[in-house]
């Protein structure tokens, strides 16, 4: 059974049907919602909403390991991963959606591991490719079969949020090799690979980045809700095509 991290709950799981919430606990404290069990195109299916039943958690206040442990204890295959983020070159303009294969981690403060007790083993997982390759290639070639336009790699840059980049953070960001700029893939994606779990994520760009394109004053709040909303619907659609075909990938 795969999970789907979702930002929340409308458009993005337009084909889920939902058969029973599940509130689960966890050593690190309750993930951000009740795992939702359903199915897509006929397969099971968790998802965890990663902000909230409301929407009303923040991305550096999401508690990433309890969702990780939520889903781990499920029993996971993998995860699929939805987030928005802004775009950083000239071609990954709003509505674009993408499959990163890379990551930059720019938070602090955030719980980050599990390995964080004085247990006289230090624990170094590999990290060298974030991203399940597996997953990445079958998010693909589904999105060819739906006939989905998608950008294959992508670096993705973590900021710590809330509050969004300055023009220059940007500009770092880009001479660091990032094309993409978000708030919740780390520690996420890290948390994950040290449980084990194949991890590969969708990204939605719903902006230029801060001082770029038409954020080059400023970043329209707005504008950020109404094109996540768009590109939902095609991700729906990316995800049935994903979870029909996954024994056949
Ligand atoms: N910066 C950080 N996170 C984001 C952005 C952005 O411009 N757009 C959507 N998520």
């Amino acid at each position: 059974m795969f999970a789907i991290i979702a930002r929340s709950r409308p458009a993005s799981l337009a084909g889920l049907t939902i058969e029973r919430r599940v509130h689960v606990d966890t050593p690190y404290g309750r993930p951000s919602a009740p795992l939702i069990y359903g199915a897509i195109a006929g397969k099971s299916v968790v998802v965890l909403l990663r902000h909230g039943d409301d929407h009303e958690i923040a991305p550096h206040r999401v508690n990433y390991r309890a969702n990780i442990q939520a889903l781990y204890d499920a029993g996971v295959e993998g995860i699929v991963a939805i987030a928005t983020v802004g775009g950083m070159r000239d071609h990954l303009g709003p509505g674009t959606l993408l499959i990163p294969d890379q990551v930059i981690d720019y938070t602090s403060g955030r719980a980050h591991t599990f390995y964080d007790t004085d247990d006289g083993t230090a624990h170094h997982v590999d990290f060298t490719w974030p991203f399940s390759e597996n997953i990445r290639r079958r998010l693909l070639t589904s999105a060819r079969n739906a006939g989905i336009r998608i950008e294959d790699g992508g670096c993705y840059g973590c900021a710590n949020g809330p509050r969004l980049e300055s023009a220059a953070e940007i500009r770092r960001m880009q001479r660091d090799g990032c094309d993409v700029v978000g708030m919740t893939g780390m520690p996420e994606i890290a948390l994950a690979r040290e449980k084990g779990i194949p991890y590969g994520a969708i990204n939605i760009v719903v902006n230029f980045a801060a001082g770029l394109g038409d954020s080059a004053q400023a970043v329209a709040h707005d504008q950020l809700l109404e094109y996540g909303r768009t590109a939902m619907v095609t991700v729906a659609r990316l995800l049935a095509t994903f979870i029909e075909n996954k024994e056949k990938a």
